[in-house]
């Protein structure tokens, strides 16, 4: 769906909710950045300190001549760890935001000169063909930052089946995975003191109003995030701070004061759930590292051939 189909459907809904790719426009993309820098914002730090640890271990796993695909920007530190050791011939970005896509991978490809990096301009929650220049190679899938928690379990399991399918056979898959921890660790990687996460949540109204002709008070919302215990995962919501009418594409909406807007749901695994959601997607897990407070995982799975079960 575009964004117009889906901010309209999802605040028509009850309860309202509007899916967290949005997020991600020039500005969305760019507060992202500062997230990852934060000091309540444990996950890319944790995730770094993981690869830089492992990395030798995982190139001697996946061996030499793999194409590294990377389901993301690709701007990280954690790319670049990766590239350093893996030394892929080809490394190909895929994000749907193609000028920061752009920008990080002529970043990359001057830092790196023995890989050919592939910019690839594309929405990997839906099914795609990759460039022709890797059809032909074995594949590494890079999916860090746990962002697969950013789906319902069951669009995560076809998010993998996805990648398994564009990977091809013989592929492995390298992937970050948030664990469930403390809740008041857990809010505070997503409620800031210095209030960048509710500048990237409340961005999301903002471009509603840039892109879909909005009139929203932006001033009216608030961003709210809590633990859902039950689902094992962080929500964000936008909360109305008083009762407040607008319009978006023509269309008139009102909400009253306490109403939310759902925004993003972040999902953390135990050891369990996390090899079980892999399993799921076709993946088979063969490794597993993390850091030493037990924040975060990253795990390394093979394409599951399926054979028939007992
Ligand atoms: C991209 N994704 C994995 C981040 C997360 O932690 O769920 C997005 C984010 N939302 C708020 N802070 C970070």
């Amino acid at each position: 769906m575009s964004f117009r189909d889906d901010v309209l459907a999802g605040l028509g809904a009850r309860p309202r909710a509007i899916p967290a790719r949005w997020f991600y426009d020039r500005t969305g993309s760019e507060l992202f950045e500062l997230i990852t820098e934060l000091p309540e914002y444990y996950p890319t730090r944790a995730e770094t300190a993981i690869l830089e640890a492992a990395a030798d271990e995982v190139a001697a796993l996946v061996g030499p001549g793999r194409a590294v695909i990377e389901f993301g920007s690709g701007a990280s530190t954690k790319t670049r760890v990766l590239l350093r050791r893996v030394r892929p011939p080809v490394y190909v970005p895929i994000d749907i935001s193609g000028d920061f896509l752009r920008e990080a991978a002529r970043g990359l490809a001057g830092e790196f000169p023995g890989v050919e990096v592939v910019p690839f301009e594309a929405d990997f929650t839906m099914a795609m063909t990759l460039p022709d220049v890797v059809a032909d190679s074995p594949k590494l899938g890079f999916f860090p930052g746990s962002t697969i928690g950013n789906l319902e379990p069951a669009g995560a399991v076809d998010l993998l089946r996805a990648m398994r399918g564009s990977l091809g056979e013989g592929a492995m898959l390298l992937i970050g995975m948030d664990r469930v921890k403390d809740a008041g660790v857990l809010t505070a990687a997503y409620d800031d003191a210095a209030g960048v996460t509710a500048r990237f949540n409340l961005n999301l109204l903002e471009r509603i109003n840039r892109e879909l002709d909005g009139d929203l008070a932006v001033d009216a919302f608030r961003h709210l995030a809590r633990w859902n215990a039950g689902a094992a995962r962080i929500e964000m919501h936008l909360e109305a701070v008083r009762d407040v009418g607008f319009t978006v594409a023509g269309k008139a909406f009102g909400m009253a004061a306490g109403e939310t807007i759902h925004t993003e749901n972040s999902h953390k695994y135990t050891d369990d759930a996390a090899r079980l959601l892999l399993r799921a997607g076709g993946w088979e897990p063969v490794a597993e590292w993390t850091d030493p407070d037990a924040l975060f995982a990253v795990l390394l799975a093979e394409a599951r051939v399926v054979r028939p079960a007992p």
